[in-house]
């Protein structure tokens, strides 16, 4: 699987900007995605110094502005036509609350409705053998969903805002799948591990495993033939695994994904 062109969002730090190292050094063509051009700018120079490619192309775009998500799912079609794979990687963890401009509380918007958002977007862009790997977290297992909470109207839980926008990414994944069955395109979710990055510091004030442990099952899951046509799993350390049995209720698949279809009248 040489030379595919490859989207990763939030590339510009942490593991995601370790998977966009990873596969370029495999020889791929690279999106990146961040929120920042000069950070954009910077991992690009980083990655073909350190790769001698010179196909490492990047979108800016905040995800916590949804018109935002959309004009770089535009920029993308135009710039790009063809995607192979879709890294739905970039998140945040946040300690306080905080909305949106459109009001959806942030944890929520950046780590679900913007994936969501943007890879609808980009269905019609993928070429046959398309994979989609949403970036989860082991966290989801924790979740107590609460639909009526979900905008944190009735108080505000960091770390189950944090778990729920997880579960969702899994919810998301098993979803997509049943809706892509007549399309050749993969879509799984994974735990990429406990990995140092500014995330798990101001989540969790820990240390982890090393970046290279963390991007080692996006990059898996996005070049392995290993995997070609395997659909609708949770994988960690490169295997699939079983995910947490709220995110096996089709009900809560189905109902998450109306609620953020709705979201955006898609
Ligand atoms: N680290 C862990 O132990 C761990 C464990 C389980 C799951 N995960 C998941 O792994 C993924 C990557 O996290 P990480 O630990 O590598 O975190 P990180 O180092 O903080 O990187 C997060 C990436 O997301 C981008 N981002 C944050 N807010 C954004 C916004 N509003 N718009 C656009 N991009 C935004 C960041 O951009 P900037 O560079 O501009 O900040 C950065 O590129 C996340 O989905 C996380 O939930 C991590």
């Amino acid at each position: 699987m040489n030379n595919k062109t490859i989207l990763i969002t939030g590339a510009t730090d942490g593991i995601g900007k370790q998977t966009a190292l990873e596969l370029s050094k495999l020889g791929h063509n690279i999106i990146l995605h961040g929120r920042s051009e000069n950070k954009c700018k910077s991992i690009q120079k980083w990655i073909e110094e350190n790769t001698e490619s010179d196909n490492v192309h990047y979108l800016v775009s905040d995800f916590s502005r949804l018109n935002d998500v959309r004009r770089m799912a535009d920029e993308l079609k135009k710039r790009f036509v063809k995607v192979d794979v879709l890294i739905n990687n970039a998140g945040v963890y946040m300690n306080e609350l905080k909305y949106t401009d459109n009001e959806y509380e942030s944890t929520f918007a950046i780590n679900h409705l913007a994936p969501f958002l943007l890879t609808n977007l980009l269905l019609d862009q993928f070429n046959d053998g398309g994979r989609i790997i949403n970036v989860s977290s082991i966290a989801h297992t924790r979740a107590v969903l609460d639909w009526e909470n979900l905008n944190a109207e009735r108080g505000y839980d960091h770390y189950q805002a944090y778990a729920i926008s997880k579960l969702a990414n899994v919810l998301f994944t098993y979803e997509l799948a049943k809706k892509l069955e007549d399309r050749k395109i993969s879509v799984n979710a994974l735990h990429p591990g406990v990995i140092t990055t500014k995330l798990l510091k101001t989540g969790f004030n820990i240390e982890g495993a090393s970046l290279s442990e963390g991007a080692a099952t996006s990059v898996y899951l996005a070049s392995s033939p290993e995997v070609e046509g395997v659909n609708s799993k949770y994988f960690v350390r490169c295997e699939a695994v079983e995910s947490s049995p709220d995110s096996y209720s089709e009900e809560n698949q189905k109902r998450m994904w109306e609620l953020s279809e709705q979201l955006f009248s898609l």
